[in-house]
């Protein structure tokens, strides 16, 4: 039997923008966090580099925005910038207070004082990435889940699949309220009611989309397929990003080699030995991310060669084990000891830059509907995402939504009297070699024809694809019960329409979007905005 719950606050994700808004909402309230598999089932947990703020006393304000809107090229929403690093020094001091064990570094005072260490990446004029070595994310996610648990009004809920939101406008009811969600429940089965009286998407991105990518299996981009179904605008679609450096080896699922290295001295090289970035960038192997992993891909396509290399063995094993050591403990895994050999390595999704439009607390189009961290699209990152800036998002929304929640909190009804999912047409698959083989063949094609340098007949090929696949999932959605692997599908192959119609809808190139039709940037950057 499928159940109803009720709750003040329905959090769908339970990453660093889930956890952070419940934990930033006041005790009295009931919260519900929802994750689709295990709790550390997102992308917070692999997070290795940090958390760009600005913390030291010779940076400021200015120069982490600066260097937000060089990188964004020309995309970004100034206002949106400004917001998230004035507030960027607040996040991590609520990190802090809340335990998380960023690395220190000595002052060498007699008093044995200590400040927090900070490292570099790409894009970034300042040492400004606080990190825990190069395990930031698990620090933070353990953490703050470690915090949530003591916590008796957040009930931590996994193995649960958000399937859609329900809203007024769906129900027949005046309005557009969005009141709650739909989900399945893994272990029974069933298909639960969760009435809320605010819902959030925290829901992480959609890099899952493409064959090679850095993420978790569970990136399907389902709170933007949900919030789109539930009448969202979203935006900037066309941009993915590519993280430059990811293991290249046989046995190497989804192992990212974090942009730090690079910030710490480490060169990329050829099979040859040569170094090609200054080739590219005068910035060299601290430009931001869509410059490397293009160069890379340039340099791969130009050789004939699987992979390229990055070199830090040229710094002292030390210094190396210390400040890298799950990098290190994962390449000796497979036979890599990268304090004496180059590291192989190739470009793979990373990020989407794109999401549900939402404003500066989070809000979406549809009343009492949030969107925060990777499934959002705040205007922070424009047509390319500035490494460590993504964490970042995530503390800033999440607690900017909670305050927006508590402003409308005595206006704001639980929904009554919601219908229980309506299972009563549908039987068994007994197709499922039909999800898996979608499943592949969208992932292959959107790298093949979506990926990083893209053309105009490639883009409509995929498109033509991507069509034909959601006519046959929307058929199969229709007859059989639904289950995680289908839900997933449905959502991801949604995605990737609507990311391949908002590069089409691109007439240039501009940051991560690179097309050999479009070879230019036009005199205005004009964000992609679609709506249902
Ligand atoms: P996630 O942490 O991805 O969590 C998503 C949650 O949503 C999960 O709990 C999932 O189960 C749940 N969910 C999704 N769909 C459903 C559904 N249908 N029903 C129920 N639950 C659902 N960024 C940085 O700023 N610095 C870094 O150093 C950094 N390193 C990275 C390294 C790696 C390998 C990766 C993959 C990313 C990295 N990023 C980094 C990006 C950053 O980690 C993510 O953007 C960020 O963690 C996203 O957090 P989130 O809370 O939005 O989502
Ligand atoms: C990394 O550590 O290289 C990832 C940082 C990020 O994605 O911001």
């Amino acid at each position: 039997m499928s159940q109803h719950f009720g709750h003040d606050v329905l959090i769908i994700g339970s990453g660093a923008a889930g956890l952070t808004l419940a934990l930033t909402l006041p005790g009295n309230l009931r919260i519900a966090v929802l994750s689709k598999g295990q709790l550390d089932n997102g992308s917070t947990p692999h997070a290795q580099g940090g958390v760009a703020a600005v913390l030291d006393d010779t940076d400021t304000v200015e120069s982490h925005v600066e260097d937000t809107l060089i990188a964004g090229a020309g995309l970004c929403r100034a206002d949106a910038v400004r917001f998230t690093v004035e507030q960027s020094r607040a996040a991590i001091e609520w990190l802090i207070a809340q335990g998380v064990p960023f690395t220190r570094e000595d002052t060498g005072d007699d008093e044995g004082g200590f400040a927090y260490h900070l490292t570099r990446e790409g894009g970034h004029s300042h040492r400004r990435i606080i990190h825990a070595a190069d395990a930031t994310g698990a620090a933070i996610f353990n953490t703050l889940l470690d915090k949530a648990r003591q916590r008796p009004n957040i009930e931590l809920l996994d193995e649960r699949v958000a399937v859609d939101l329900i809203t007024e406008h769906k129900l027949g009811r005046p309005g557009r309220r969005c009141l709650g969600a739909y989900v399945l429940n893994r272990a029974t089965g069933e298909v639960d009611t969760f009435a809320a009286r605010f819902v959030v998407l925290a829901c992480g991105g959609a890099a899952k989309v493409y064959l090679y990518t850095s993420n978790p299996d569970g990136n399907t981009g389902d709170g933007i397929a949900m919030a789109w179904r539930a009448g969202c605008r979203v935006g900037n679609l066309e941009f993915n990003q590519f993280h430059p450096t990811c293991l290249y080896h046989p046995q190497a699922k989804n192992f990212l080699i974090t942009e730090a290295l690079r910030g710490e001295g480490a060169l990329l090289k050829l099979p040859s030995g040569e170094r090609f970035m200054p080739r590219f960038d005068a910035r060299a192997e601290l430009a931001p991310r869509d410059v490397v992993a293009r160069a890379i891909d340039h340099e791969m396509k130009r050789l004939g060669i699987d992979c390229v290399y990055l070199d830090i063995s040229h710094k002292p094993a030390a210094f190396i084990k210390e400040h890298f050591p799950t990098v290190y403990e994962r390449c000796l895994d497979f036979g890599i000891d990268i304090t004496r050999q180059p590291i192989p390595v190739v470009p793979a999704a990373h990020y989407t830059c794109g999401g549900v439009l939402v404003d500066q607390h989070g809000l979406t189009d549809v009343p009492d509907l949030y969107a925060i961290g990777e499934s959002s699209f705040t205007g922070l990152h424009g047509a390319n995402r500035m490494a460590s800036n993504s964490l970042l998002e995530c503390f800033v929304y999440a607690r900017s939504a909670a305050q927006d929640m508590l402003a409308k909190l005595d206006d704001t009804e639980l929904p009554q009297a919601l219908p229980s999912w309506d299972a009563s047409q549908v039987t068994d698959s007994d197709e499922d070699v039909i999800i898996a083989h979608n499943w592949d063949e969208l992932r292959r094609f959107m790298w093949d024809y979506v990926g990083i340098v893209r053309t105009t007949k490639r883009l409509l090929r995929a498109q033509h694809r991507v069509r034909l696949l959601l006519a046959e999932i929307d058929e199969f959605y229709s007859n059989y019960k639904v289950t995680r692997d289908l839900i997933e599908l449905r959502n991801l192959a949604l995605v990737a329409d609507l990311m391949i119609r908002s590069a089409l809808e691109r007439k240039e190139s501009r940051g991560l979007h690179y097309t050999l039709d479009y070879p230019n940037l036009l005199p205005e950057a004009v964000d992609t905005i679609l709506t249902p």
